[in-house]
């Protein structure tokens, strides 16, 4: 990484204090990658690719591939949007990291996914608590091939300026869905869970975590139990949501958000970890490890 990366403030989520960066658009600069940020994506990519195979939903990986995604380079932004203009519409446009919310929602809004041009450092293969372009490129970028995810996405979006009318809490319900979905969503086929969120995704850990491990929940879809659902970004999920199909999350996003925010400003949310008597649960989490219903 050559050029330092300019945090200009921190913001308060649920996530805990996240760092934003300045909000202008650069270009990938694709020259300046060292061969030590070209072999962080190769171990990463070998690394991944590997686990994932049996675990990922299948077309995630058959997408990567029909992509050029491959080991022996960190991908040209330019060349993945050739196949994207072409497929969905969509662009990839480098940026410094996480970007203010408003400024997130009107790109999605108008199909330009923001990818952290800089890649980690070889300490930090494992664990990074902030978006690099390994999480955005191979996470996220091969779902946007996809016509109904990448409608999804660009719906997000919109509903997420709408959601600033609305206030605060209309934005966390929002984030929320956006967390357990494309970062943190399991899907279900006739083999069985499968992962599509990008954050499982570009993770080793959560990927072995999320379908091994007894300690987290595995519970259906259910729009408004996900809006009002707390998580914790510096542990692995307490709770995973499952879709059977992208058209599951399109349908949800076609709803009018207007009377849910208003229903939901009345309920308190839910922790992180609990399970409501009217779930619809594939797994009951064991709770290992955790305090107060995984919130902690
Ligand atoms: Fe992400």
């Amino acid at each position: 990484m050559n050029a330092e990366a300019k945090r200009v403030e921190h913001l308060m989520t649920d996530k805990g204090y996240v760092p934003v960066y300045t909000t202008s658009v650069i270009e990938q600069p694709w020259s300046s990658y060292s061969a030590t940020d070209h072999d962080v994506w190769a171990q990463l990519f070998r690394r991944q690719r590997e686990l994932l195979v049996g675990r990922a939903y299948g077309e995630f990986l058959r997408t990567q591939d029909a992509m050029g995604m491959g080991e022996d380079r960190i991908p040209k932004f330019d060349e993945l949007n050739r196949m994207l203009r072409a497929r969905t519409g969509w662009e990839l446009i480098g940026v410094e990291g996480l970007l203010p919310e408003l400024t997130f929602f009107e790109h999605l809004a108008n199909k330009r996914f923001p990818v952290t041009w800089w890649i980690r450092k070889p300490e930090q293969l494992d664990y990074l608590s902030e978006p690099d372009l390994f999480h955005d490129l191979f996470g996220h970028v091969p779902l946007l091939m996809n016509p109904l995810f990448a409608d999804y996405m660009q719906a997000y979006g919109q509903g997420g300026l709408r959601a600033h009318g609305f206030g605060t809490e209309a934005l966390a319900q929002l984030t929320r869905l956006y967390w357990y979905t494309v970062e943190f969503g399991l899907i279900r086929n006739a083999d069985g869970l499968r992962i599509y969120g990008a954050g499982i995704l570009s993770s080793k850990g959560e990927s072995i975590h999320c379908l091994d491990s007894v300690a987290p929940n595995r519970i259906g879809f259910d729009l408004e139990r996900v809006m009002c659902t707390r998580y914790r970004i510096d542990t692995f999920q307490k709770t995973y949501f499952v879709i059977d199909s992208y058209e599951q999350l399109m349908r949800a996003k076609q709803v009018d958000f207007a009377p849910i925010y208003a229903r939901l400003a009345e309920r308190p949310g839910i922790a992180a970890g609990h399970v409501l008597d009217r779930d619809h649960v594939f797994n009951r989490g064991t709770g290992e490890g955790w305090l107060l219903d995984g919130d902690v």
